[in-house]
């Protein structure tokens, strides 16, 4: 990891953040930033919505216009679903290699996606549910279109959506919340009155769902 323990890493060909728990906390939080962003945007907010877990944060492999993503898209709203199948199994290798690397319990890991984050946090409930114990999904699309998840075995999902947003219609949440329920996952589905863009009443949002889970 070079001479920065905490710096950027680099596992299963993602460049990756480790930041360790505090006071041997066994929760560990995988953070996937939005488009154009990269493996420091989320550290703040995930220590803000749980002070003590362990921080996982890989940047997106795939570049569009300059911008990571962590998978293509053909338009905007419309996935590469063959790619996005292809790097879903490539996260799932990573989070397998970066829990053994970095001593932490796959079973207590929980996703943290933000936007094509979300996506992808939400493909992984679709094709590798066993590698997530749950997941925060903040303005998540529904990632394949004429797939259905596997049985979900009341995985908990939160779903942070906003009425406002420009970017994925009310229509499409309610599709992917009921996709999910349908799978038996235990969806708990917010709106806030806001747009694509986090505001506090997601930061309070997710820090309480993380609270309350056992
Ligand atoms: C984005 O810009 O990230 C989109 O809203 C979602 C996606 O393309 O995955």
């Amino acid at each position: 990891m070079g001479s920065n323990p905490h710096g950027t890493a680099e596992l299963a060909g993602f460049k990756y953040r480790f930041v360790p728990a505090v006071q041997n906390s066994s929760r560990t939080l995988l953070l996937l930033h939005g488009t154009g962003g990269n493996e420091n945007d989320l550290l703040d907010l995930g220590r803000s919505i749980a002070p003590d877990a362990a921080l996982i944060s890989p940047r997106g492999k795939v570049l569009e216009r300059g911008m990571p993503r962590f998978f293509r898209r053909l338009a905007d709203g419309v996935f590469d679903e063959a790619d996005l199948l292809q790097r879903t199994a490539e996260l799932a290798e990573f989070i397998e290699l970066a829990c053994r690397t970095h001593d932490r319990d796959p079973q207590s890991l929980i996703a943290v996606g933000f936007s094509n984050g979300a996506n992808i946090a939400c493909a992984m409930f679709f094709k590798h549910p066993n590698s997530l114990a749950g997941a925060i999904l903040m303005r998540a699309m529904v990632p394949f279109q004429s797939q259905t998840p596997p049985p979900l075995n009341r995985k908990p999902a939160l779903m942070l959506s906003a009425e406002n947003d420009p970017i994925v219609a009310i229509e499409e949440t309610e599709r992917l919340a009921e996709l999910l329920a349908g799978a038996d996952a235990d969806v708990t589905l917010q709106w806030s009155h806001t747009g694509h863009n986090l505001s506090q009443p997601d930061i309070v949002a997710a820090t309480r769902w993380l609270e309350a889970l056992v």
